[in-house]
């Protein structure tokens, strides 16, 4: 490509950038700072104090670092307990427990991690959640007796494994989706 012709492009997507930029719609809402009430709400990712928009003491960012690493380490935990199955090592009692008790803590960690999402999101506590939230959190009270699985019928380790995987895989799906 020659020069000019690049350097034409690069002008072209700046311009683009430029102007789409331009007509984004300002987020509706009042912005930092800005009073607020019933009648003038703040920005969703504000919340209304004392008739000021205020940052969120938990942003959303933050509450969705915290769900994907309480996730992802239950998967972690899950393999591991799957994998001591499989090597028909679950007489190993001290590891086991310890895999347990850090299930117990991550599976509360998930759920205070969605359900910070939820508030962040404006699914508010109390009102009727949608379809897409009700399927997670059955996928979630699934992956939290998941434990029994592998201790219970150790011969099937790999099945558990591939299951506790795909209903992971669907819960993340639900959330890409949110199909319902
Ligand atoms: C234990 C099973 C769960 C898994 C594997 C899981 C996985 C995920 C993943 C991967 C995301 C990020 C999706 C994205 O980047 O857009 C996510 C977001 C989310 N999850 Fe979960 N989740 C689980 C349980 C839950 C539960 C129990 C709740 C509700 C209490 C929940 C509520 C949410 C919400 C509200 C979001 C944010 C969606 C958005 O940003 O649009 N999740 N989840």
């Amino acid at each position: 490509m020659s020069y000019a012709r690049l350097v034409f492009a690069l002008t072209l997507c700046t311009a683009s950038a430029g102007l789409a930029e331009e007509l984004q719609p300002a987020p509706a809402g009042r912005i930092l700072d800005e009073s607020c009430d019933e009648a003038n709400p703040c920005v969703k990712t504000l919340r209304c104090k004392d008739g000021v928009c205020q940052a969120p003491l938990v942003s959303y960012p933050t509450y969705k670092v915290v769900h994907l690493a309480a996730v992802l380490t239950l998967l972690f935990l899950l393999g591991g307990l799957c994998a001591l199955a499989w090597a028909d090592a679950l007489d190993n009692k001290k590891v086991v427990r310890g895999l347990i008790i850090a299930h117990g803590v991550v599976m509360l960690l998930a759920i205070a991690g969605g359900f910070g999402l939820m508030a962040r999101l404006g699914i508010a506590h109390g009102t009727s959640w949608p379809l897409w939230v009700k399927l997670k959190l059955g996928l979630w009270l699934v992956l939290g007796a998941a434990p029994m699985l592998p201790r219970r019928m150790p011969q099937r380790a790999l099945l558990w494994m591939a299951i506790i995987l795909g209903l992971a895989v669907m819960a993340a799906s639900f959330a890409v989706n949110k199909p319902l």
